[in-house]
């Protein structure tokens, strides 16, 4: 196995109980290296997201990554958070001390256009919440699109169908108009879906073989995945939870992960039931050029088999 220098990323994220799985795992790989995070609306309130943020980060001995608050809105549509999801503060039952830290002074998108700007070519962006602050950052400086290094988004639903509307994923629903800007910016984005990430439940053995080690990254994740097992379970009698977010972040350093078809994807912007709804053009009718890879094939336990490694040795390092 050839050692590659770390990467840096940029996380633009909504915690979120998944989320907050992906920036743990973020903090436990040696292959990252975490530039900092913008905080978005989504799963919470941006207030809320960012001081979940800080809260996590702190937990997890993290506090050196800047956070910096993103937007409160979609760009166009009205809020939607996702209580039920998620729970009333974003992280299930699981109980945070207060965070001590405070986010950065700028907006998030402004955090993003600096960082890409300053290292171009060097910079992996991973966008696992609604896409407001990397469309607003695309609108403020177009450059971005030619100096990120790549771009990992978790959305969107191609041949399965939608958790928020029949047919649209939360993420591209909640800010249909964002996603749009981004999927056709030309930014290199590899786009994780549903139709991969539905092939990865975190299980209630799962969960018990982390709880093995005692440890507040353990509890943590206990009690916000025990919420997030019941809304699994009562909205779509799943025996276990879709831990979205930690696996977009794994196809930074390990895409041997999935399997991937570069294709023409777009998303409906129309005022109609199709509102967020992603789609692929895999037959070309409209001879339009791929604008993304998408992932569509997943090694489900290898993702898993990381997953649970990786929470292992962060648990057994914060006492
Ligand atoms: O549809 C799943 C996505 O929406 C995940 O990123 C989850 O955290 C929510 O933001
Ligand atoms: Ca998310």
């Amino acid at each position: 196995m050839t050692w590659n220098m770390p990467k840096h990323i940029l996380l633009d994220t909504d915690p979120g109980i998944d989320d907050s799985l992906a920036i743990l795992l973020a903090l436990a790989s040696p292959e990252i290296i975490l530039d900092g995070i913008s905080a978005v609306h989504g799963n919470a309130s941006t207030n809320q997201t960012t001081r979940n943020t800080l809260a996590i980060l702190e937990m997890a001995k993290g506090s050196h990554v800047p956070v910096y608050k993103g937007c409160d809105l979609p760009l166009v549509k009205e809020s939607l958070l996702s209580p039920e999801t998620h729970g009333d503060t974003g992280l299930g039952y699981a109980k945070l001390p207060g965070p001590q830290t405070q986010p950065r002074a700028g907006h998030g998108s402004d955090f993003l256009i600096e960082s890409i700007m300053s290292q171009p070519g060097e910079v992996t962006l991973v966008a696992i919440g609604p896409l407001t602050n990397v469309a607003l950052a695309i609108r403020k400086e177009p450059r971005i699109v030619k100096n990120v290094k790549e771009a990992f988004v978790m959305g969107g639903a191609i041949q399965h169908a939608g958790n928020t509307t029949a047919l649209a994923e939360f993420n591209t629903f909640v800010d249909p108009h964002a996603a749009h800007i981004v999927f056709h910016s030309g930014m290199p984005i590899t786009l994780t879906p549903l139709d991969v990430t539905y092939q990865c439940i975190f299980t209630v053995d799962d969960l018990n073989r982390l709880l093995k080690i005692a440890s507040p990254i353990t509890k943590f994740i206990a009690d916000s995945t025990r919420f997030y097992m019941e809304f699994h379970d009562e909205y779509q009698k799943i025996d276990g939870c879709v831990i979205n977010d930690p696996m977009t972040l794994a196809l930074t350093f390990m895409p041997e992960i999935c399997d991937y078809q570069n294709l023409a994807v777009d998303v409906d912007i129309s005022t109609g039931v199709g509102l967020g709804n992603t789609f692929a053009d895999f037959y070309n009718y409209e001879k339009k050029p791929a604008n993304m890879r998408v992932a569509l094939g997943v090694r489900p336990r290898m993702f898993m088999e990381l997953f649970l490694e990786r929470m292992e040795k962060l648990a057994k390092s914060i006492s």
